[in-house]
Parts: C-alpha cells; structure tokens; sequence
C-alpha cells in the first residue's frame, strides 16, 4: 500500500483552522471598481500598467479615493490584484497591521508582503537590490512576482517583517491595486484576503464570507487573473535565484532572466514535500515562514490521484464508486478530458489539460465550492509540475495535506 494511502479516513472539521480572536465589529464599506484596459497579466510591461494611464469614471476615481483614505488613516482594505485578493494595510503603522492579523486570524510569525506602485517606492524601504533582483524586477514587474530584499531599518513596522532582516516586496499587474497604493501614498502591506488556512480569495464575494465585519473595506474589481499567489524568490548576490514559494511567474520564466540558475528553497524539494504530513521536517524549515502552514484544506479529505490518465481514470471512478457505497458525499475536481465520466455528487472542471492557465484560476474558488456542497470525500486530478503546474501542485498538495494515490503508469 502506497504511504499516503495509509493515512486515516478522517473527515477535518473546522477545528484544524485556528480559532479566530475577538475583534471589534467593524461596519465593512464596499466599493465596486472596474479593472481598466492597462491590465498586465505576465509582467514585464511596466508601461502597460502605468496608473496614470488607466480611464476610470469619476464614480470610481471617487471610490478609489475613499478606499485610499481609508488606508491612509490606518484602517484595513481588501483589493484585487492579478493573483488574489490582498487584505492591506499601510506598512509602516504597527496597529493597522496588527489589525490584519486579527482580522485573519494569521500567525504572527508570517511576514507579509508589501506592495508598490512605482519603482520610487523602493527607496527608503530595502537597503539593497543587487543586479540579478533588478534584473527580475524589470522582466517582471508589474507581475507576480515577490522579492525578499533587506529592510532598511524602521521603514515598516516590526510586525509585517515578523523580525526578519529581509521584507518581501512585489508590484501588482492590476491597475485598481497599482492606483489604491499611489493614491493611499503609502507602501501597503497584504496577504491574501482569506480567513487563515482558507483558500485565498479570487473574489471580492470570498472576502465578504471570510472578512466582513472585521476589517473596514472591500475594493470589488471582480475576478482576479492568475488565481494563484505570487512566486517568492530570494536574488542572491551570485546570480542565483532561490524560489521560497512557486506561483504566478514560472520556474522556467525566472531561468530566462537568472544569471546563475534557480533553485527551489529546501522544503519545496521533492523529499521534503513527500513527508505524509502537513509541513516538512525541521531539517527543512522553509524560509517563506508561510509555507509551513497548512492551507487551503476543504472540510472533506481530499486526495490527489497521479499517474497516466487511463489509469487515474479508472482509479477515480473506483475510489468515487466506493466512497458512495459507503455514503460518502463525494467530490472530483478534474480535466474536462475525463470529466464527463465522472460520477459525483460535485463535479467540479479544472479546464483543459493543455491550458494549467485555467486550472491556477480555478482551483481556490473550486476548493470553497466544495465546502458549500458538503462534500465528504474529494478526489483531485494531478497535474504535471512544470510551468505554472507547480504552483498547481504546491497548492493542492498543501490541500490534501499531501494525501497522494499513486494510480501508476507515467504521468502524462
Ligand atoms: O500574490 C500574492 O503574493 C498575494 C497578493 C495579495 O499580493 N499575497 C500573498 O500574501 O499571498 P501571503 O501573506 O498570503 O503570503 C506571503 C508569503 C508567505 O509565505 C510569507 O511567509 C512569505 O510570503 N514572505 C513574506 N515576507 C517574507 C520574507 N521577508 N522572507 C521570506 N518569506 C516571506
Ligand atoms: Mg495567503
């Protein structure tokens, strides 16, 4: 029997996520904005994203301000950007942080990413951003892409480093978020805009269920685009680029630009992920402290079947028949090559295999669909890690607490 296989049939109730503090109910103000056509997606155009470029009607540029005043006098709102929703905060005052992690119930140990709008931003904010850094910075900003650079002293509160030396930096592609941050004048501290352990937002309906109530606005600029978070990297001074957590830009993406090569942090290697547990061992503590926490699990066990598609076809449609049998409300999430021959009580489409764009975009919004239908006991299709397959996989891994059926043959 295959490792993974052995683990116990146990369905996760709520209890797994942290229990959430008190806080003092906020009335949350929502404002809807539509994102503009200076839309970048894939980074590198910087110009295509400019803030000042972007039409908006006067209602918008209105609510835009409010939301930005909002920020600016310390409160907590939560914006789009081309990957999730972020929950912001100016980064520079302790409470309004503080207020973010209470309002996500988030470890206070999990540093979070500041967010810019303009290349000026940088100064005053990191001591130092070596050549490889800005190498990436010019390929990929606006884009998902996250840089861990070394803070200068005091430029953000202690908290939203989590007393690292280093602060992750990124420029969103997303001209409501870019605008939101040069008019709120300040550099804007957000993790994604879920309740801790949740999947990330792809909504502002999702930030509604998580947050409402405990944080003061919601920026509604519809669907965001990846639907995966950024990719966090380290530049070194060599040339090498260490991805901590894979995301929006690609490991092959970053190779095109690194000098020197790139790496996969420790805890994202292969024997570390395959541990059967929720978080690798401490030989391999990830240095993106977030990676260590289980995300994104859904209510029901979820398991993840890899192998060729005949034979992960027909495991899922034993493993689905079985759980029926035994009164499971079941649950698949697959490629619309094999989806039709399904049966479950909620089938859910990852898009077509060739195009992992749609299945990134996807995945969160499937993962709470499931909660919402009650599902007991879940089966995912694997994909290939490569391209924007390993942040796929990184993701629902995390997911199914890294509960994996080998289904045998190669995976196609
Ligand atoms: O796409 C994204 O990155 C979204 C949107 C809102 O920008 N944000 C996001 O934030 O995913 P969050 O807080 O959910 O994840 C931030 C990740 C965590 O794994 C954290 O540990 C890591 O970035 N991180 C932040 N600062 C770091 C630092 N100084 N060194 C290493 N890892 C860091
Ligand atoms: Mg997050």
């Amino acid at each position: 029997m295959n490792r993974n296989e052995s683990i116990e049939n146990k369905a996760r109730g709520a209890v797994d996520l942290p229990a959430l503090g008190e806080v003092a109910a906020k009335s949350t103000r929502s404002w809807r904005v539509e994102p503009g056509t200076g839309f970048a997606t894939s980074g590198g155009q910087v110009a295509d994203a400019g803030v000042s470029e972007v039409p908006a009607t006067g209602e918008e540029a209105a609510a835009l301000k409010e939301a930005a005043a909002v920020l600016a006098s310390g409160g907590t709102v939560a914006f789009p950007t081309e990957t999730v929703y972020g929950l912001g905060a100016d980064a520079r005052n302790t409470a309004a942080v503080e207020a973010i992690f209470a309002a996500k119930g988030r470890p206070s140990d999990n540093p979070l990413i500041v967010h810019i709008a303009d290349m000026s931003q940088l100064n005053g904010l990191v001591t130092e951003v070596n050549e490889t850094a800005r190498r990436l910075m010019e390929a990929f900003w606006p884009g998902p892409l996250t840089l861990v650079l070394p803070v200068a002293e005091g430029a953000v509160s202690p908290r939203v480093t989590a007393g690292l030396s280093t602060v992750g930096v990124r420029m969103p592609a997303h001209d409501v978020a870019l605008r939101l941050i040069a008019a709120a004048g300040c550099p804007v501290a957000a993790p994604s805009a879920n309740r801790s352990g949740r999947p990330s937002p792809t909504l502002a309906s999702h930030v509604g269920e998580d947050l409402s109530g405990r944080i003061d606005g919601i920026v509604d600029g519809g669907p965001t685009g990846v639907g995966l978070e950024s990719t966090v990297v380290e530049a070194g001074r060599d040339g090498v680029v260490t991805v901590l957590r894979p995301g929006g830009i690609t490991v092959e993406q970053l190779a095109r630009v690194a000098g020197a090569g790139v790496r996969l942090d420790a805890a994202l290697q292969p024997e570390a992920e395959a541990g059967g547990g929720a978080a690798p061992g401490p030989a391999a503590a990830p240095r993106a402290p977030g990676m260590k926490y289980t995300h994104y699990a859904p209510q029901g066990v979820l398991r993840i079947v890899r192998g060729s598609a005949d034979r992960v076809a027909d495991r899922i449609r034993a493993e689905l028949a079985a759980a029926a049998a035994r009164g499971e409300k079941t649950g698949v999430l697959a490629f619309d090559e094999r989806l039709p021959s399904y049966r479950a009580d909620c089938a859910l489409s990852l898009g077509r295999e060739a195009e992992l764009e749609t299945a990134a975009h996807r995945l969160y919004a499937a993962l709470r669909r499931f909660d919402e239908c009650g599902v007991t006991y879940i089966l995912a299709e694997a994909c290939p890690e490569e391209g924007l397959g390993s942040a796929v996989m990184n993701r629902l891994l995390k997911a199914a607490g890294h509960r994996v059926i080998e289904a045998g043959g190669d995976l196609d």
